[in-house]
């Protein structure tokens, strides 16, 4: 529970704050702005790396009021009901506990009706490559030609398991790992934020440290986690 409050509460807010995902960003926002809106998004990469923080920015910018072109506002009711994820029009489903057809069947039906508030309903399904053949193959008509209302962002850590004829219907991007460089300013700036529990002065981070957890394949989610709970560096 408490790793779920602590992703949440550090969750970036805007295309700004995500590190190390520059072209993801730069590419999305002049699509955006030039009035390109994809029905299908696929965000892959690593776990912990902005894929479903971005998904919900994206999100943010496609139904804030003063949108698409412009930045959220941040303050609207859709920026501020999307954040806290309480948006009936913004569905977050796990594709790992709804991986059958008859899941699937039952967004084919939803996506019939029009958003509830905003301009558009958006279907966040996070691990997507969990979805069964047959999940897949209900999918992709939907995909095809959805109600002109109606945006599908994909989120993978493991792209190679969703079938071509997923990917070449959708808006791929590619998110990587922040630099060691990237991370360390990241970690700068929530140090003071970070500074919980028992101790007195937030901890130095070096290179090392980080360049360690990254070998371990951990990535921000995790990093920020650990630091949470005090880890120690010795
Ligand atoms: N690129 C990033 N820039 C800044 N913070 C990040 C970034 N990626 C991850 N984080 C931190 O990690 C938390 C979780 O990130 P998020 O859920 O977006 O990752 P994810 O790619 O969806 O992970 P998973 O593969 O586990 O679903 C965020 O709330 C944030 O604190
Ligand atoms: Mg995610
Ligand atoms: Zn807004």
């Amino acid at each position: 529970m408490a790793y779920e409050v602590t992703a949440t509460r550090r969750r970036p807010q805007r295309f700004e704050d995500l590190v190390g995902q520059e072209f993801v960003v730069a590419t999305l926002k002049n699509a955006i702005q030039s009035g390109k809106i994809a029905h299908a998004y696929l965000f892959s990469g690593p776990r912990g790396c902005g894929k479903t923080s971005s998904a919900r920015i994206l999100a943010k910018v496609l139904n804030c009021e003063s949108g698409p072109e412009k930045a959220p506002c941040g303050h609207c009711n859709a920026c501020i009901e999307i954040a806290k994820g309480s948006s009936m029009d913004v569905i977050e489903i796990d594709g790992a506990s709804n991986t059958s057809v008859n899941d699937v069947r039952q967004i084919k039906d939803e996506v019939l009706f029009p958003p509830n508030a905003y301009k558009y309903k958006i279907y966040i399904i996070d691990e997507v490559h969990m979805l069964s053949t047959s999940a897949f193959n209900a999918l992709l008509k939907t995909i095809e030609e959805p109600p002109p209302y109606v945006i599908f962002i994909f989120a993978t850590t493991e792209i190679h398991k969703v079938p071509a004829t997923i990917k070449s219907r959708c808006q791929q991007f590619n998110f990587r790992l922040g630099s060691v460089e990237q991370i360390k300013d990241l970690l700068a700036k929530q140090k003071m934020k970070l500074c919980i529990g028992l101790q007195k002065n937030p901890q130095e981070v070096s290179e090392m440290h980080i360049l360690f957890l990254i070998k371990l394949q951990l990535f921000l989610k995790d990093i920020l986690l650990l630091i949470k709970f005090g880890i120690n560096w010795v």
